[in-house]
């Protein structure tokens, strides 16, 4: 029989999660978790390149293993594991970062944005924060990359640094190819359809969290931005509704043709309160389900503790290999 072929992708632990999150890359792992030899990070060192407070990213750690599992990931099928757990993550990057040059890091989109709007911390690990992912993508030998569109970057760079090492030393790495999915690659504000959702938005009416109840999620959509219109198309000039119709799309694995049909003559308070049932639905017994995992850590650390074993085992075996291209001496054991 031939071997399936690789999985890896990571989120970071960083607080809330938003359907954005869901749609663009967790409701991905689950479809695709049978189909590859799936590895899934909680990508905790990549949190620390903005400002945390120790005791919330703990319990963040704990919040997104749960949520992996409320979402369906298995980790009888698949290896769950936090990325510091496995310290060649940070092995590799130091030996990746020599092949690096600022010049290509610093042009990265999420870099300067990042350095806007937090021109306070802008240290040394925001710049490297995507050859830390490279690391974690090349270590698993990965062939495909299952990421949200705005990810895209990163993982071109992936790839570079993948072909660079190898036309350099020989033969090492996969080069990994990214994985998007065609509906939802990029969930939108429900306030600013023109921006990227995100959990970092000042106004808690442009998303929707992953933790939301279903009066907190109908609520939201009932306010979300449209146009004075009223017809339920997707179309360019239409952001607010294009999203909508994504959003509704995605949850009810309709195409956007079917669900224009479906709300054709509906008005747009009916429309969003139909899109923000749909999304509760799916919604809320994921929140419920991560409620109930979180209420068990030992369970929660006996995932990770396997986790990171089988994790480790992988990455360790490549780890070596770099190190011996690049001409480090092995240690002598026994
Ligand atoms: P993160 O934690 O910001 O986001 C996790 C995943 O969610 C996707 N996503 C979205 N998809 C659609 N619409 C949105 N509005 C939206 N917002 C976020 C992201 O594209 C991502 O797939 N650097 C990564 C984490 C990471 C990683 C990796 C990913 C670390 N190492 C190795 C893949 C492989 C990140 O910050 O994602």
């Amino acid at each position: 029989m031939e071997e399936k072929k690789v999985l890896f992708s990571a989120i970071q632990p960083s607080g809330i999660l938003t359907i954005g999150n869901y749609l663009g890359a967790l409701r991905n792992f689950k479809k695709l978790q049978d189909d590859y030899n799936s590895i899934f990070s909680v990508a905790d060192l990549h949190t620390l390149t903005v400002r945390q407070d120790p005791a919330t990213l703990r319990k963040n750690v704990y919040e997104l293993t749960a949520l992996y599992l409320a979402c369906g990931i298995d980790p009888e099928k698949s290896v769950l594991f936090v990325q510091s757990h496995v310290s060649a993550h940070a092995e590799l990057t130091w030996v990746l970062n020599t092949i690096c040059y600022p010049g290509e890091l610093s042009r990265m989109t999420q870099f300067k944005e990042k350095s806007k709007s937090h021109e306070d911390n802008i240290n040394m690990g925001l710049m490297d924060y995507p050859v830390l992912m490279a690391s974690d993508i090349l270590l698993y030998q990965t062939d495909i990359v299952p990421v949200g569109a705005d990810q895209k970057q990163h993982l071109e760079l992936s790839r570079d640094i993948a072909i660079r090492f190898n036309n350099r030393f020989g033969e090492t790495f996969k080069v990994p190819d990214g994985y998007i999915s065609k509906t939802a690659a990029r969930v939108m504000s429900l306030q600013e359809p023109m921006k990227k959702m995100s959990k970092s938005d000042a106004n808690l009416n442009a998303f929707i969290s992953m933790d939301d109840d279903t009066d907190t999620v109908i609520r939201k959509f009932k306010r979300a931005i449209t146009d004075s219109d009223n017809r339920i198309i997707f179309s360019e000039d239409k952001p607010g509704i294009s999203n909508l119709l994504t959003i509704y799309s995605a949850v009810s694995d309709k195409s956007i043709e079917e669900a224009e049909k479906e709300f054709m003559g509906c008005g747009y308070g009916d429309f969003k309160l139909k899109v923000g049932e749909a999304v509760a639905a799916i919604t809320e017994p994921i929140r419920l389900e991560k409620n109930r995992l979180l209420a068990n850590k030992d369970y929660l650390d006996d995932v990770l503790k396997a986790g990171a074993e089988r994790a480790e085992r992988i990455a360790y075996r490549t780890l070596s290999k770099v190190y011996k291209k690049v001409g480090l001496v092995p240690r002598k054991r026994g």
